[in-house]
């Protein structure tokens, strides 16, 4: 049956462990980082589908695909106005408002984004240029030698032609891991492609976030919505990872047939999404509390909770995992098991250091990407402060353990340091005094003393400890509060 075929196996209902089929169709699969399984349900249904498709791997320490194809990244060049307003904007994080039209002007003239800098270069030296102009074309001039360098230095490890094989295809993007128009030209390329030249070919998109972000163009987004709207008729689709919504432009997600959620904090932008566009009703309970590998699968009028069939594990174990009688842990240890055989060449020993250390950096870069994450979103939300109450304040609290020493001072009115300490004993520098008030206090007993003498004797007890100075319009002198006149 022709529906059938389309179909594909997903996992299994809970707590039934009834087999669960998905179509293939545009789907969005959200779920918390690493407590959700989205890339184990990508690559599960990439597998299951035996369609040809594409994966792109944008982040360092993602997970390693068995069974697939590595191929070299693509990039072919497209040129036109809404293409470089896009790449600025995917590269400077902003909006680019009113340059609009000067993007456009002068992308007009230009067939390549070296030309559109060449020409910017010389318009900028013209004379009769307005004031107003000169400042939007010195901009963008700025703005292309962002991107410009980036991309000249990525051109060599790019081919120009897109060679699917069957299965599963993997693009290693990882090296402009903090470039991210580089990433987005590469992805663009390949949907475009894809889109007229493929049939039957689902593309996996990750990080929503980054490139359909809410705030701003980027080249993906730009092409994201052409891909919906005309993918389906060549049976092209797009599964989207997106770890949760904010931030992430939904109006383009409306299009989207196929649901699948995992665990999330935040689930009320999924409910109204799903609300509005199929109908349906969920509970963000529901969704906050999924374990890990347990998705709700909601397309046409259904919501169905499934436990995802990884991919390289037998199945009754994942249809016990469906009923509750394993837990979904149990799997996950299975799965960071390596699948290949480790080479006899490398001892045992160092071997597992090596796992050990393999999986901190996973841990570590999984953290970096969050972290990145939280930043770009809150600098790209000026609303951001609701996004706070999930940032948790640390507060760390020092034990500082004071040694008391005891110093000598004798009293004494034969030196000037001695006078000082009379006048202090006697309670004048308890409150901040200035060296002329000390001055006319030392005079008032008699004791008539050059002013360099007693700036001199003050910095020296200042120096030992006995007195305190602080300045403010003029410096004064104030006993330092652990200092005890005794009698011995
Ligand atoms: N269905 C599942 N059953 C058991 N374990 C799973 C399942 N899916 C994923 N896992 C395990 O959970 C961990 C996270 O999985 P995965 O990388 O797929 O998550 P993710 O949602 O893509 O995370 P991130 O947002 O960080 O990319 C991995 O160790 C994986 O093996
Ligand atoms: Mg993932």
């Amino acid at each position: 049956m022709e529906g059938e075929r389309v179909k594909v196996l997903l996992g299994f209902t809970v707590p039934e462990g009834e087999p669960f089929y998905i179509p293939i169709h545009h789907t969005v699969i959200t779920g918390m980082t690493n407590l959700s399984g989205k890339t184990t349900t990508v690559e599960a249904i990439l597998h299951r589908s035996k369609s040809k498709a594409l994966i792109f791997l944008t982040k360092r320490g993602e997970k390693h695909f068995p069974d697939t194809h590595q191929i070299p990244p693509f990039y072919k060049e497209r040129f036109d106005w809404e293409y470089v307003r896009g790449l600025l904007e995917a590269s400077m994080h902003e909006r680019l408002k009113f340059e609009t039209p000067w993007i456009i002007r002068i992308s007009k003239k230009a067939h390549s984004l070296k030309e559109v800098r060449l020409l910017l270069g010389r318009l900028l030296t013209e004379r009769k240029l307005r004031e107003f102009d000169r400042n939007i074309y010195t901009l963008l001039a700025a703005y292309l030698d962002k991107v410009l360098p980036t991309l000249t230095k990525a051109k060599h490890k790019f081919t120009d032609t897109l060679h699917l094989k069957e299965g599963i295809n993997v693009m290693d993007l990882t090296e402009w891991y903090t470039n991210e128009e580089v990433q987005m030209l590469v992805i663009q390329s390949c949907m475009e492609h894809i889109l007229k030249y493929e049939n039957n070919v689902i593309v996996a998109l990750p990080e929503a976030w980054k490139l359909l972000p809410q705030s701003r163009n980027t080249p993906v987004k730009l092409y994201f919505e052409k891909f919906i709207r005309e993918g389906a008729a060549n049976n092209n689709y797009l599964i989207i990872d997106a770890q949760d919504l904010g931030g992430v432009d939904k109006s383009p997600l409306r299009q989207v047939s196929v649901w699948i959620m995992g665990k999330m904090m935040e689930a009320n932008e999924v409910q109204r999404l799903l609300k509005q566009t199929l109908g349906l009703k969920i509970k963000p309970e529901e969704v906050q509390t999924l374990p890990l590998g347990h998705f709700l699968v909601a397309y046409g009028r259904e919501v169905q909770k499934v436990y995802v069939w990884p991919y390289g594990i037998p199945k009754t174990i994942a249809v016990d995992v469906a009923k509750g009688n394993l837990n979904p842990e149990f799997v996950r240890d299975m799965l960071l098991k390596p699948i290949d055989k480790p080479s006899a060449s490398i001892p045992q020993p160092l071997l597992n250091r090596l796992t050990e250390l393999d999986e901190k950096i996973e841990t570590l870069n999984k953290r970096v990407d969050s972290l990145d994450k939280t930043l770009a979103q809150l600098l790209t939300q000026k609303r951001g402060i609701t996004k706070l109450q999930n940032i948790q304040l640390q507060k760390t609290f020092y034990n500082i353990k004071v040694t008391q020493t005891q110093k000598r001072f004798t009293l004494t009115d034969e030196t000037v340091q001695g006078k000082i300490m009379w006048l202090a004993k006697e309670g004048f520098l308890n409150t901040w005094r200035s060296q002329t008030e000390i001055e006319k206090e030392l005079t008032r007993r008699a004791w008539t003393i050059p002013r360099i003498s007693v700036y001199k004797a003050l910095k020296a007890l200042v120096k030992q400890g006995f007195i305190g100075q602080r300045k403010t319009d003029r410096m004064q002198f104030k006993i330092a509060p652990n200092v005890r006149f005794t009698n011995e």
